[in-house]
């Protein structure tokens, strides 16, 4: 895979010329990032890099205080922070095979960056601030800049896909492992310790934070906490939990219920209906309009199981399945698990928002090769959406007895990742599942 590595950064600085010259700026200066300071504390927030400076620079993803220069005519420059600190470890100047793509220069204070970068009028700087050895003709986070460099990073390079693919198997470990412990009987605490060493992260490296929710906290989308008591009897385990290779996100969920029923029977259905609006994702697909689709998929879930007594037409027309399913059904995926971009149409930044009525939705564009997805329904019971349909005259077609005995089951949510391909679409988690003789998941 290192040829790959060496392609992505050929093109990538192909790219990022293109857009520096046609923008004006003579080289792109982007930081790796900076420590931030807690609140009146001496001690500092987990570090995370800038993903623009991680798409170049994978493998510092841990190291503040970075700098990387691209400008026509040399070698992109990676300008290293080696301090010296007997508080922490400095990291010694990388050596690794990868960095044969950069010319690599030792720092240890701005004076020496200030006259390195002495003859560099005109720079582009994507950081948090102006640097202080910064020069005055130099331009902090130009917006157009930003946003053409964001759009182009939807499509993925070889490398890039690579790491997604990675990252999944890894994550796929950690579900099947956390399974277990469900299995087990395991608290929330332990489930996610389970997880953790499954794959070897500790939580800074995690790219989002563990959703861990047994019973009814699997009807919060974003659950946070995690009991260290596990609860008389565990039913459902809603697991949202990715992985991170190289900086690269995996963001996969799995619903997993301990027991038959009617909830385990909506969990299969729930994935069959995922796995058939799979099929419609593709090169040139509206995102939107999956969205939709994915709307009336599980209306007719809702239908088949007697949960809502209307049609598919009818339910959405009252906005009865935005009650059970109320997040988007997707988002682009890459260095940041909400990968940037996903309103942009094109590079000059035109936005288009969501519909109206699913203001949640974070992906609106037609989907290209290269894009990496996620497609990750949901259909939760969640008391805070149910009351005011329950009120309101659309409620009286829902069938509130079996809506009532499900809502300690929480809800589900089904969640894979998808790289879309000239032919069709590469599916990283369910291939992972697979490999781990996991087909069913
Ligand atoms: N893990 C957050 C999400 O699925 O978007
Ligand atoms: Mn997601
Ligand atoms: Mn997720």
């Amino acid at each position: 895979m290192h040829a790959s590595f060496f392609q992505h950064i050929e093109a990538l600085e192909q790219r990022t010329l293109g857009v520096l010259e046609s923008q004006g700026f003579s080289g792109l200066l982007i930081g790796s990032g900076v420590l931030h300071k807690r609140f009146r504390d001496d001690n500092y927030y987990p570090f995370r890099a800038n993903p623009q400076f991680l798409q170049w620079v994978p493998f510092l993803s841990a190291q503040p205080d970075c700098w990387l220069l691209v400008r026509a005519g040399s070698k992109p420059k990676l300008f290293y922070y080696l301090p010296t600190d007997f508080w922490h470890l400095t990291p010694a100047l990388p050596s690794e095979w990868w960095c044969e793509a950069f010319e690599i220069i030792a720092y240890s204070d701005a004076a020496e960056l200030r006259s390195a970068l002495a003859d560099t009028a005109n720079l582009a700087v994507t950081a948090e601030r102006q640097p202080g050895f910064a020069q005055e003709s130099w331009t902090l986070n130009h917006d157009r800049l930003n946003t053409e460099l964001d759009f182009h990073r939807a499509v993925k390079s070889e490398w890039e896909l690579h790491c997604l693919r990675e990252a999944n198997r890894l994550a796929v470990k950690g579900h099947i492992a956390a399974e277990g412990c469900f299995r087990a009987g395991g608290s929330e605490y332990e489930i996610h310790q389970t997880y953790l060493q499954a794959i070897a992260h500790n939580e800074r490296d995690m790219p989002y934070d563990n959703i861990v929710a047994l019973n009814e906290h699997a009807a919060v989308l974003h659950y946070q906490f995690q009991q260290r008591q596990a609860p008389e009897t565990s039913q459902t385990l809603l697991l949202d939990a990715g992985a991170n290779y190289q900086g690269y996100a995996a963001d996969i969920t799995r619903t997993f219920t301990a027991g038959e029923g009617v909830f385990a029977d909506l969990v299969h259905a729930l994935d069959m209906k995922q796995k058939q609006l799979l099929k419609a994702v593709g090169a040139g697909t509206d995102f939107v309009v999956l969205h939709r689709q994915m709307h009336t998929l599980i209306a007719e879930v809702l239908q088949a199981f007697d949960l809502v007594r209307l049609d598919p037409e009818a339910q959405l027309e009252r906005g009865i399945t935005s009650v059970f399913f109320p997040h988007g059904l997707g988002h682009l995926l890459g260095l940041q698990v909400h990968d940037v971009g996903g309103w942009q149409q094109d590079a000059a930044g035109t936005l288009r928002e969501p519909p109206q009525e699913h203001p949640f939705l974070r992906l609106t564009r037609i989907l290209e090769p290269g894009h990496v997805v996620t497609i990750e329904p949901g259909l939760y019971f969640i008391p805070s959406l149910l009351e005011p349909l329950r009120s309101n005259g659309a409620g009286s077609a829902v069938n509130w007895t079996l809506v009532d005995e499900l809502i300690p089951y929480g809800g589900i949510r089904i969640e894979d990742n998808v790289a879309i391909t000239a032919e069709g679409i590469e599916n990283y988690t369910r291939d992972a599942f697979a490999a781990e003789q996991r087909p069913d998941l």
